[in-house]
């Protein structure tokens, strides 16, 4: 892993921006793979801001989307297919044909994962945007998946649900089910970025850097890869040995 410490959140997101806009310049027409959440938002307002002064473009890009809450509809502000129009796909020139965000229906989970995993075996990501959970999940790859793991619907873990509950409102109105690429389509991404911020993640980075690879905290398997970006502000690094 290539780990590039950044002064603040914005200098991170600035950091990975710029990362990205060289893919895009390189390959119009690439493949990548999008998250949400907190951690991504200040990547997405500097791709907007290249966007709008023609730096670059996503006429030709392809998106796809790690995760997805399970029976939720699209215009429920929690989902995740609302906030990623809300907070990148309105705001740039994108066809929506090339959005992919997976999405499971109540009675069809098994088919659903088999469509979003068939689509991501045909369409391999170039770059794969990561945040990390503070259980160390990425996706919603939860402790103790297998690393095997393809598309699925998971069991989101309490910590999870506690961690997202601020968006909620309540942790009885966090969903418990979602849809997650697993973490054996993660690991097929040419390039991944992770980024984290924020000391309630440092913790959690100091485990990824120093621990050993374990099934118990699902990102360890990303030092197996052989082209990992972990973009982190010193707030995140905080905890790291000297
Ligand atoms: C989001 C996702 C999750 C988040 C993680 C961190 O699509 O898959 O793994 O990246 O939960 O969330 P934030 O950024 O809100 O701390």
């Amino acid at each position: 892993m290539n780990i590039i410490i950044c002064e603040n959140y914005q200098k991170a997101s600035q950091k990975s921006a710029v990362i990205i806009k060289k893919l895009l310049k390189l390959k119009p027409n690439c493949k990548l793979g999008l998250a949400t959440g907190s951690t991504p938002i200040g990547l997405y307002q500097e791709l907007i801001r290249a966007s709008d002064n023609n730096e670059i473009s996503f006429k030709d890009v392809q998106t796809y989307n790690l995760d997805e809450y399970c029976n939720i509809s699209i215009d429920n502000e929690q989902s995740y297919y609302y906030f990623m129009h809300k907070n990148l796909f309105h705001h740039i020139y994108i066809n929506e044909r090339n959005v992919h965000i997976p999405f499971a229906r109540a009675g069809y989970e098994k088919e659903d994962c088999m469509t979003y995993n068939n689509l991501l075996n045909q369409n391999q990501v170039d770059l794969q945007v990561l945040g990390i959970g503070t259980n160390g999940h990425i996706g919603f790859n939860e402790p103790n998946t297998s690393f095997e793991q393809e598309t699925f619907i998971v069991d989101l873990d309490l910590q999870t649900r506690l961690d997202n509950q601020r968006f909620f409102g309540s942790l009885e109105a966090v969903p418990t089910k979602a849809i997650t690429m697993g973490i054996k389509n993660i690991m097929n991404a040419k390039h991944i970025v992770l980024i984290a911020s924020g000391v309630n993640k440092a913790k959690t980075i100091k485990r990824l850097v120093e621990g050993s690879i374990s099934e118990e905290f699902p990102a360890s398997i990303l030092k197996i890869h052989p082209n990992v970006d972990l973009i982190i502000d010193a707030d995140a690094a905080s905890e790291l040995d000297k």
